[in-house]
């Protein structure tokens, strides 16, 4: 493997703060001499006989148009000064590229549009942050500092997850979801379009599903535990044409669209349209109005397997992904205990136990998908009971199915919740807006290694990439949503694309202060709890806590106060942990020459 090569120290010295901040980190940067400046007189080449290219010079003039004011002219003419040249090379992988950038011009060869795609992505961070604003700024010089990237994946798999069930979010904003995942270099837009609270996809064989499924009567109002709800009706669900539109402008970025349909469990939407399809145990079957795990379940019976195919015959009409993600996970077998249909066909089939009654769905579900040419892709819970050997598993329980699925010569993608669930808190819960799970702040995102130690050398290959999971259970609007994901989402990005000698914390948050430059830009609601000091209290005694301090902000130094009183930058220094008794008030702040590097943060006793 490759490592970042700075030919001297000077070199690195002379590297321009645009290319030492690229998200994510290249595979090797080698600094020149030089800058190279776009103007209204710069054009861009195309030298491939391929319209793929062409749409990636577009792309690039667009952003330029749009920035900074300016049509660039597209040539055939790759000689002379102030080109931008996009070479079809051969030599690359379909997603590697090579980009040279001198005074004269800037040459980009890749073997197909992909890497020319992301070529361009790593270009844009290479001119100053304005490059991503929404509106012309005609104040700003274009200046990129010369250097030769070489580049390529270090999966293929770079996937980003959204829950559009537990809340519904719009075609504009799921385009701007696929923006933010271009400009990362991420993939595979996996969109999870059926769960328990809503059937958010027009399926025109089933209207039901989008004219009652599609909407649940009210929501909870706090945790599945407070059973308070707010009483008000809520729903969305998009129609074929708009599927057909986002599958379309996923594809212009280079980003496959896998759609999940979930099954035997998380169907409550579904059966609430269509009760023949459980077990028939219940009185009523509504939209769930609360998040969590419901033991209304799909019936392995012919009618329920027959609407599953006539659903899927449809989606994949409209996803022409090799994967179509089938659920699998978090299916109470309650029902099929009590139901004397499922009984009985465990007696027929010989099944032990009702888990290999699920592998039995999984299984024939599989054989369907595979007959339509296409494979499928599920959770963990896939798993139990054995699969064909072309299904991939998304581990999100913990490393283990992951593991499992990598020994038994399964793909997989990795994504534990522990780690890439981005629904979980990412700063301190005493004082954020409620969050699902745990605390998972960015750096703990960022330095999970997805290829599990105890995997052999052979079994590391069927670790095909990881994935940013956004369960949406409580972030009602895009902001909420942007807020939870980024930055988290760009530790992931980095994990999914760059190679692993080159994933290093330092430089990550580093490069990050920059890349913030960019998501202001794009008025990227990101979260800023990186640039303020965590406080967390330790139980130790009934009259005293012990408290650690930390930061994620390069190079901050901690300050704090137990008195209740504002830290400055002559309060002291945090160094070790301390002890703190009923009547302290903590407040802590990072600081860098003296100044605030985000803002106070306070802990009492309780
Ligand atoms: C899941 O979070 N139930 C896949
Ligand atoms: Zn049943």
């Amino acid at each position: 493997m490759k490592k970042i090569f700075f030919s001297s120290f000077l070199m690195a010295v002379c590297l321009s703060m645009s290319a030492q901040s690229i998200i994510p980190q290249p595979l090797s940067i080698t600094p020149k001499a030089g800058e190279f400046v776009v103007d209204s007189r710069t054009a861009i080449s195309v030298e491939a006989n391929d319209d793929g290219f062409t749409k990636v010079a577009s792309y690039l003039s667009e952003r330029f148009k749009t920035a900074a004011g300016f049509n660039m002219k597209m040539t055939t003419q790759s000689a002379g000064r102030n080109i931008i040249c996009i070479r079809q090379t051969e030599g690359f992988d379909k997603e590697a590229y090579r980009l040279t950038l001198s005074p004269e011009i800037v040459l980009i060869e890749s073997a197909a549009p992909n890497g020319a795609f992301y070529a361009v992505q790593t270009l844009c961070q290479m001119f100053p942050d304005a490059i991503y604003a929404p509106t012309a700024n005609k104040n700003v010089k274009w200046t990129a500092t010369c250097a030769v990237i070489e580049d390529a994946p270090r999966f293929p798999y770079r996937g980003m997850h959204l829950d559009v069930c537990s809340h519904f979010f719009s075609v504009d904003f799921i385009k701007r979801y696929l923006d933010l995942m271009a400009i990362h270099k991420m993939n595979v837009f996996h969109w999870h379009l059926t769960e328990d609270q809503g059937w958010r996809i027009e399926i025109k064989r089933y209207p039901e599903l989008t004219q009652k499924g599609a909407v649940r009567k009210e929501t909870v109002i706090g945790t599945y535990k407070s059973k308070i709800y707010d009483g008000t009706p809520y729903g969305g669900f998009y129609t074929q044409d708009e599927i057909r539109e986002i599958v379309r402008y996923a594809a212009d970025r280079f980003i496959t669209v896998i759609p999940e349909i979930e099954m035997p469990g998380h169907s409550l939407a579904a059966i609430s349209c269509f009760p023949e399809l459980s077990c028939g145990l219940e009185e009523k079957y509504e939209p769930a109005t609360r998040w969590g795990v419901f033991r209304q379940v799909y019936c392995p019976k012919a009618t329920t397997f027959k609407f599953l195919e006539n659903v899927l015959d449809e989606v994949m009409s409209l996803f022409p992904s090799e994967y179509i993600h089938i659920g699998g996970d978090e299916c109470p077998k309650t029902s099929w205990k009590k139901c004397p249909h499922c009984q009985n066909l465990m007696v027929t089939l010989g099944l032990r136990d009702e888990f290999e009654l699920q592998s039995f769905f999984i299984q024939r579900m599989e054989r369907f998908v595979n007959s339509r040419g296409r494979k499928i892709i599920g959770w963990d819970e896939i798993l139990q009971g054995g699969l064909a050997p072309n299904a991939m598993v998304m581990s999100w329980l913990g490393e283990e199915g992951g593991i499992k699925s990598a020994q038994q010569h399964h793909d997989v993608v990795m994504c534990p919740h522990t780690k890439y669930y981005l629904d979980y808190y990412q700063a301190d819960p005493y004082t954020e807006q409620l969050c699902m799970g745990h605390l998972v702040p960015l750096r703990e995102v960022y330095q999970y290694n997805p290829v599990p130690d105890t995997l052999t050398g052979e079994q590391k290959k069927y670790i095909r990439g990881v994935q940013a999971c956004v369960w949406t259970e409580y972030m009602t609007d895009p902001q909420r949503v942007e807020y939870m994901a980024f930055p988290r989402a760009l530790a992931i990005c980095e994990a999914a694309w760059s190679v692993a000698e080159n994933k290093e914390w330092n430089s990550f948050i580093r490069r990050l202060q920059t890349h913030c430059g960019r998501l202001d830009r794009m008025n990227v609601n990101y979260c800023k709890a990186f640039n303020d000091v965590l406080i967390r209290v330790h139980d130790d005694d009934l009259y005293s806590k012990v408290v650690t301090l930390s930061i994620e902000a390069p190079d901050a130094e901690i300050r704090y106060t137990i008195d209740g009183s504002e830290p400055t930058a002559r309060s002291p220094i945090y160094s070790a942990p301390f002890v703190i008794n009923r009547s302290n008030v903590v407040k802590a702040a990072g600081f860098k020459a003296s100044q605030k590097t985000g803002a106070t943060t306070q802990r009492t006793f309780n």
